[in-house]
C-alpha cells in the first residue's frame, strides 16, 4: 500500500486491473480533456507507462481502492510534467464515473499531495488542468491549489490551453 485515507487506500496498477483502468480511458465522456476515448493501443501504452515509472522512479498514477469492498474506482497519484521549461510534480486523477462526485478524488489527492511534500521532499505540487475541466479545477482547489501559469499544451495532435494549479508546503 502506497497510502490511505478514511475511505480509500491507494496501491500500484497490476495487470489484474486493466480491465478498470481501460473503462476509464475509453470513457468518451470521462476523457473529454484528453479529446476522447483512448484506443486499445494508447490503454496498453498508458499501463505500460505506468509500469516503467513505478520501476524508473518509483511512483506514479496509483490504483484507488474502496476500503470497503476493495474495488479499484479510479488512478490518481504523482507523474512528473513539464511547465514553463521546468519539471514539476503533478497530482493526477482519473476517475470511473460510477464514483464521481462523492469527494473520493479530493480524498485521494489530498493524500498524494501529503505524500509528495513528506515522501518525496518536494517543496511545491502541481495540477495541470485543460481549461474546459472544471471538475477537475475544483478538485485542485478543494486540495489547496491555486492557478500559477497558463500554457498551451499540444495534446494528441491539438493544441489546448491548460491551467498549471499549484499548492506549496507551508
Ligand atoms: C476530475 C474528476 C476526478 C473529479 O471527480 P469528482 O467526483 O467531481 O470529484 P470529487 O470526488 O472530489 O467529488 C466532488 C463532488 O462530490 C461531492 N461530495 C459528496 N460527498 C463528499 C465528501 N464526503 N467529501 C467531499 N465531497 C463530496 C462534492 O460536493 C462535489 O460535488 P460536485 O460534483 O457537485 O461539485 C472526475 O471528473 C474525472 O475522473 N474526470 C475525468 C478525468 C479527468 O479529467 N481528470 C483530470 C485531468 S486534469
Amino acid at each position: 500500500m502506497i497510502t490511505e485515507t478514511e475511505r480509500l487506500y491507494l496501491r500500484e496498477i497490476t495487470q489484474e486491473d486493466y480491465p478498470v483502468i481501460a473503462k476509464i480511458l475509453q470513457d468518451d465522456v470521462a476523457m473529454f480533456a484528453y479529446n476522447g476515448a483512448f484506443s486499445d493501443e494508447a490503454v496498453a501504452q498508458w499501463f505500460d507507462n505506468l509500469m516503467t515509472q513505478y520501476q524508473t522512479r518509483g511512483f506514479s498514477l496509483w490504483a484507488v481502492v474502496l476500503k470497503e469492498n476493495d474495488q479499484v474506482i479510479g488512478q490518481c497519484g504523482l507523474t512528473l510534467q513539464q511547465v514553463d521549461n521546468e519539471t514539476v510534480t503533478e497530482i493526477g486523477y482519473l476517475f470511473d464515473r460510477d464514483y464521481w462526485h462523492q469527494g473520493y478524488a479530493i480524498e485521494a489527492a489530498q493524500a498524494c499531495k501529503t505524500y509528495a511534500f513528506d515522501v518525496l521532499g518536494v517543496s511545491r505540487v502541481y495540477s495541470i488542468i485543460r481549461d474546459n475541466n472544471i471538475a477537475s479545477m475544483n478538485v485542485a482547489i478543494r486540495n489547496g491549489m491555486t492557478v500559477r501559469t497558463k500554457f498551451i499544451k499540444t495534446y494528441r495532435g491539438i493544441e489546448m490551453p491548460h491551467f498549471a494549479f499549484a499548492v506549496d508546503r507551508s
